[in-house]
């Protein structure tokens, strides 16, 4: 009887003594340690947002996202091979550094993430929830859906607080001036 009661005190005392404490801490280390700007850059880095919104430089191992122009998209100096009618009937297209593709919804343009006024530089954050999570054109209410291969729907779920996190951290990335084309309908 004595051993069970020695068993239960010391089995309560444990207890008492790790296991709410040491949840507060986790908690706590969580929420300040991670600034939005790097869990934002830590989203945008797996959700794969440079494969089409910044241009590449060719490297030993491949293209790489160009760190001068990160994020930037299409270049607006770019000029694309010409439309190849027939290979476009049976294949989606894209450029050399996936910033251009075309398929049966035309030509689409991966849009300038950079806090330029060319790019996200005048954007609400509402505006950019709307953008990323309903797929609206600028974000506004009666915009047009927005273009493939941009996978919109596939972010439709993410929890309001990473977009805002996805937000801070392109808004502190260098502005970069690239005014990227509008969509080219379908050449049918
Ligand atoms: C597979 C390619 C691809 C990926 C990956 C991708 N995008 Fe896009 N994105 C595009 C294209 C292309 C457009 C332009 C679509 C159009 O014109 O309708 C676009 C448009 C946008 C727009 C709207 C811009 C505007 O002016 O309305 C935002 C915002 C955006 N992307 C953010 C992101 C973010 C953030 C990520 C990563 C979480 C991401 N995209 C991942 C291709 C992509």
């Amino acid at each position: 009887m004595r051993t069970i009661l020695m068993v239960l005190v010391t089995g309560c005392i444990i207890w008492s003594c790790n296991s709410p404490k040491t949840k507060e801490i986790e908690k706590e280390e969580v929420t300040s340690t991670v600034t939005p700007i790097e869990r934002g850059k830590y989203l945008v880095t797996v959700l794969g947002c440079n494969d089409c919104h910044s241009p590449k430089t060719m490297t030993p191992n491949g293209p790489a996202p160009d760190p001068a122009r990160l994020l930037s998209g299409f270049p607006a100096n770019e000029i694309l091979p010409p439309f190849d009618a027939e290979t476009a009937k049976s294949y989606v297209l894209f450029n050399m550094d996936l910033t251009a593709a075309t398929g049966p919804w035309g030509t689409s343009f991966a849009a300038n993430l950079t806090p330029d006024g060319t790019g996200i530089g005048n954007w609400s954050e509402e505006q950019f929830l709307k953008a990323l999570k309903q797929g609206k054109w600028m974000g506004m209410e009666g915009g047009r859906q927005l273009l493939p291969p941009m996978p919109w729907q596939g972010f439709a779920d993410l929890p309001d607080e990473d977009v805002r996190a996805i937000f801070a951290y392109l808004k502190s990335l260098k502005p970069v001036d690239n005014v990227v084309p509008l969509p080219i309908p379908p050449r049918g």
